[in-house]
């Protein structure tokens, strides 16, 4: 729905299809796979840590109109913007240590383009729910994890939630916990589930970033399982 650091809008095509009626992406950001394809009309629960970013969606899904948008003024070249939804689509990392922005033709595109799509596509997401929370606060319900947290080391930091406030080892815990069907996005650093590569992608300024992922389906066993003395006793009844 709008430019947004680290976005997966170009790359969701290449992530397994959901499989549940609910989609929950407990790291929101602009949450490009659920608004892809037809992912858009399950239930879509959304968690975001950052109260800005959250609270653009709470705007959207519970406020916002069609005509309300489209009436948004453009921006102009050279001006200068303290609005977090304006500055955002900078889409660099860097945007989220910005408090004000020098209007640049790549902003003012791209803002153009965002309130047009968002006008148009409001009806979309009119059902979906946002919290302002840590991941950890998402429901515990059977569904599609799409799971996109900072990336570990230097490509996720940046974010106002950054890299460097997230334990890994915690996640991976949490991931292996989830019920339903995981789909896990990370980069280069990413060792902390079995990540295979997804496929080479461009980044900025043409550099090549690498992205991994770790699919697990619903048929898998979730962590974590019986506890080793029970399980001892599950196997010996079976013998
Ligand atoms: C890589 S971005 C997600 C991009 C998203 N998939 C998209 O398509 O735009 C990661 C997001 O996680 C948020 N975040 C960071 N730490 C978090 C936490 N502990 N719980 C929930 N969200 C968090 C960041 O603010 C950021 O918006």
């Amino acid at each position: 729905m709008f430019y947004y650091y680290g976005r997966k809008k170009q790359l969701a095509k290449h992530y397994p299809e959901s499989n549940f009626e609910t989609i929950v992406e407990p790291f929101a950001g602009a949450a490009a796979y659920s608004f892809f394809g037809d992912n858009w009309k399950k239930n879509v629960i959304l968690i975001e840590r950052d109260p800005k970013v959250a609270e653009i969606w709470d705007w959207m899904i519970n406020s916002a109109t069609p005509d309300e948008v489209a009436a948004l003024p453009d921006l102009q070249v050279g001006e200068k913007s303290s609005e977090f939804l304006h500055i955002i689509h900078a889409a660099t990392k860097m945007a989220f240590k910005y408090r004000t922005i020098k209007v640049t033709p790549v902003l003012a595109r791209n803002w153009e383009i965002s309130k047009r799509v968002i006008s148009s596509n409001l009806h979309r997401i009119k059902h979906w729910e946002i919290f302002c929370d840590d991941y950890t606060a998402a429901p515990d319900v059977e569904a599609t994890w799409f799971i996109d947290p900072p990336y570990k080391g230097d490509p996720g930091m940046g974010y106002g939630f950054s890299s460097s406030m997230m334990d890994y080892e915690g996640l991976s815990r949490w991931v292996l916990s989830r019920r339903g069907e995981v789909i896990c996005c990370e980069g280069q650093n990413g060792d902390y589930l079995p990540f295979e590569a997804l496929k080479p992608s461009k980044g900025v300024a043409g550099k090549v970033s690498v992205e991994k992922v770790f699919y697990r389906t619903s048929l898998a066993e979730r962590q974590p399982t019986l506890p080793l003395a029970e399980l001892k006793s599950e196997l010996l009844s079976i013998v």
